[in-house]
């Protein structure tokens, strides 16, 4: 898919402060630094448009792009960053939840995961409260350049078994890094021939 056109719309700090649900959406979620805004970036070309830090917990709000005036793109904030004060933890857990599971145009959500790391408990616990509620979701394992291939293969692996134990069909998985713009093209491709199962409300 080509990215002819990308452009921030909006920050919300509640669900009904997003963009009116009347065009396809994909979001992206996934622990605190894990590397969301940077993929956003990958994708669409463009290394300004969502903010990057290498300090953890740089997103709070969501953000919308619109992409070639036909879809959404959605950077959630991440979680599980320890220096969160409970209160601000249990904002993000009410934003988020009521986004993911009441958000009318909602595609797909691409759960990121560190590929440094074997299955951590907060990556599970969130995956499974997707799983249970039929959220659709894809799994992407960010900061490939910082693995070899093969203990990147036994992460995916670790992943595959564990979630295989409760799930019958094991989510689309894909592999990303932006130092070597890796993924970009299967993701986009993933985007394209899904969005045309849009329905609008
Ligand atoms: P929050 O908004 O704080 O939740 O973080 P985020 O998930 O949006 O992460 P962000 O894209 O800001 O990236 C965090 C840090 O990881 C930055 O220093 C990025 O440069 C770095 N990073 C992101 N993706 C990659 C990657 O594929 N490879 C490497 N080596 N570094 C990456
Ligand atoms: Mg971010």
């Amino acid at each position: 898919m080509i990215i002819n056109t990308a452009s921030f719309v909006k920050s919300s700090a509640r669900l009904s402060q997003c963009p009116e649900p009347e065009m396809p959406e994909y979001a992206f979620i996934g622990r605190s630094n894990v590397g969301k805004s940077s993929l956003i970036n990958m994708l669409t070309g463009r290394t300004k448009l969502a903010k990057t830090s290498s300090t953890p917990g740089k997103t709070q709000t969501i953000n919308h792009f619109l992409i070639n005036d036909s879809w959404y793109l959605a950077d959630l904030p991440g979680y599980g960053y320890a220096k969160v004060s409970k209160k601000m933890r249990a904002e993000w857990k009410q934003l988020i939840h009521n986004y993911i599971l009441k958000r009318e145009n909602l595609m797909n959500l691409f759960v990121l995961i560190d590929s440094r790391h074997k299955p951590l408990e907060s990556d599970l616990e969130f995956i499974h409260f997707l799983g249970t509620n039929h959220v659709p979701l894809s799994l992407v394992f960010t900061k490939s350049d910082k693995r070899k291939n093969n203990s990147l293969k036994v992460v995916l692996e670790s992943y595959e078994n564990v979630l295989g134990e409760s799930w019958e069909e094991l989510p689309p998985m894909f592999i990303s890094s932006t130092e070597e713009k890796r993924g970009r093209e299967e993701i986009l491709a993933y985007i394209e021939k899904t969005l045309r199962y849009f329905e609008k409300a």
